[in-house]
């Protein structure tokens, strides 16, 4: 490898990966294992995280998986704790668990609203916060926010869209007290639309007709996302910080 490509490299160093049972934190745990990295790896369904253990594996990594609900501060830590035990340490937190909802703001019940906040947002913080606290300088903390956190796509998404926005104010305070304090950098990325089990639960239509407004014309590929997340990570990004990357086929400059 060249020197400049060892910059990207992410030998040695281990990565949480939450929501890593689906979708797009399967690319994320993917393409960090094949950047080198050893994957910690969170969600609710044990038996789906397996899977990607193995293709962890298949890539020459090492993985561990821990059943855990974001939502709850002690499940946080404890998949943490788990990272310190296995490997001794923590050098990238991908905060990538989400759920999505879509519900009319007049119907929209208090507990459905505060689920989506509870997990979109709250849950990245429980994570930054335990992360925070074992990084070294050199870290990296990855948040999945969204283009809907920037701009409206049709569909009654208050709080997703608040969850999302929220996340980004989040990177820009932890990247203002611990880049400089603890060396740690905090970036967003905000994907437009890339098919996973979120977005196979649209309605028929939905997307051809979102897809209008993407200059690029296509929905993203997960690896497109994964490499994003891969430059973050690692060395090559290393005056980046504070920052929400979209990765949208251009959709928030249309
Ligand atoms: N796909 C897109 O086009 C798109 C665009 C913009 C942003 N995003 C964001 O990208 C992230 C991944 O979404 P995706 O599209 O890959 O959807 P997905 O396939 O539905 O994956 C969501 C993941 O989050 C996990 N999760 C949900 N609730 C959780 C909880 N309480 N605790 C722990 N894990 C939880 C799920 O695992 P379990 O059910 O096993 O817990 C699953 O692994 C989300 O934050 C989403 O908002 C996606």
């Amino acid at each position: 490898m060249t020197a400049m490509v060892n910059r990207f490299s992410l030998a040695g160093r281990v990565a949480i990966v939450t929501g890593a049972s689906s979708g797009l934190g399967v690319a994320f745990a993917q393409g960090l294992a094949e950047a080198g990295a050893d994957l910690v790896l969170g969600a609710r369904r044990a038996d789906r995280l397996d899977i990607t253990r193995k293709l962890v594996e298949a890539a020459g990594r090492r993985a561990i998986t821990v059943p855990t609900d974001v939502s709850s501060p002690g499940d946080c830590q404890s998949l943490v704790d788990a990272a310190m035990t296995e490997f001794g340490r923590v050098d990238v937190l991908v905060n990538n668990a989400g759920i999505g909802t879509a519900v009319p703001a007049v119907r929209e019940t208090p507990e459905e609203f505060e689920q989506v906040l509870d997990v979109n947002l709250n849950g990245c913080y429980w994570m930054a916060q335990a992360c925070g606290r074992v990084m070294r300088p050199g870290s990296s903390i990855i948040n999945i926010s969204s283009v809907l956190g920037l701009t409206t796509a049709g569909l009654p998404q208050a709080a997703y869209s608040a969850s999302k926005a929220g996340l980004m104010g989040l990177t820009r305070d932890l990247a203002q007290q611990w880049s400089g304090r603890r060396g740690i950098r905090v970036n967003a990325l905000a994907p437009g639309f890339f098919s996973s089990e979120m977005t196979e639960q649209y309605r028929p239509g939905y997307l051809e007709q979102q897809l209008q407004r993407v200059p690029m014309g296509r929905m993203g590929d997960p690896a497109e996302l994964a490499t994003t997340v891969v430059f973050l990570a690692s060395d090559a990004a290393g005056y980046v910080t504070g920052q929400t990357l979209a990765v949208d086929g251009g959709m928030t400059i249309a």
